[in-house]
């Protein structure tokens, strides 16, 4: 990629630029969720040097709601003669318009390159949740994608954390305000507390948060995974469903409820 390059990309995301590999080969920019952001800036870098290099931009959302920079990118892809476009949501919204917001329902998975026709000797650059890239990953080299064409970069999102260790609670964890004395019983076990699920929560965030139990979250909807935590035992239910879902064995707290008793890597 080029200075020149870099300077007609956007300011807010000139320093998430993953560097470009350069040649002939096709460039699948792939995201998920607010991982849009640094492919964005390489689609913008492609652009501004006008590439003849086919270009395929994948990227999943839940609904239009969720779906960043979809006006900008379609623009860009318009300079571009060589390149397409695939939008899956997984959850769309009665007004969300197939063939013009989105193309399919459903996630991005192997699946949707093998439909699409990508090629797989093509320079493949992802960005989205941990669990996301790390599956499309394996997926994709399992597919006959060479790993040394496989490039993943992080933004917005990690590994699951254990956020009792990482972070430093101000208080020492302790039973909410308006304890409930029935409902699912919830342990928070790093943070040695057990109180009851109450129906003044919307996520067990809140019910963490309200409990001075040490979280880390960033977007609270169920898009960033910055809230995934280990799920040791029980089951729980999203309102609203993550764009994408957490690795297994883990949970994304911002969004869900417990469905019985439940114990958190809390
Ligand atoms: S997924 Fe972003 S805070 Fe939970």
């Amino acid at each position: 990629m080029t200075i020149e390059c870099l300077a007609q990309v956007p300011h807010r995301v000139a320093a998430a630029i993953p560097l470009l590999r350069q040649g002939e080969r096709p460039v699948v920019l792939v995201s998920a969720g607010i991982g849009a952001t640094p492919i964005l800036a390489m689609l913008h870098a492609l652009a501004a040097e006008q590439t003849r290099r086919e270009i395929w931009w994948i990227h999943g959302a839940r609904n239009s709601s969720e779906h960043p920079f979809a006006a900008e990118v379609r623009e860009l892809l318009k300079t571009l003669p060589g390149s397409r476009s695939h939008i899956r949501y997984s959850a769309p919204k009665p007004a969300d318009r197939p063939t013009v917001d989105f193309d399919r329902v459903g996630r991005v998975g192997v699946h949707v390159f093998e439909e699409m026709g990508v090629p797989p000797d093509a320079d493949f650059y992802i960005c989205g949740p941990a669990a996301f890239m790390s599956g499309l990953v394996d997926g994709l080299a399992g597919w006959g994608v060479a790993r040394d064409r496989l490039h993943t970069e992080n933004f917005g999102s990690g590994q699951s954390m254990t956020p009792g260790i990482a972070a430093v609670s101000r208080r020492p964890s302790h039973p909410p305000g308006e304890a409930a004395e029935v409902g699912p019983l919830i342990s928070f076990t790093r943070s040695n507390l057990a109180v009851h699920w109450g129906s003044a929560f919307h996520s067990l965030l809140e019910l963490a948060e309200a409990c001075d139990v040490p979280v880390r979250w960033s977007c609270r909807t169920g898009v960033c995974h910055n809230c995934e935590t280990g799920l040791i035992s029980g089951s729980v239910i999203y309102r609203p469903d993550p764009v994408e879902p957490p690795a297994e064995g883990n949970l994304l707290i911002c969004c869900s409820q417990p469905q019985g008793d439940i114990a958190l890597d809390l």
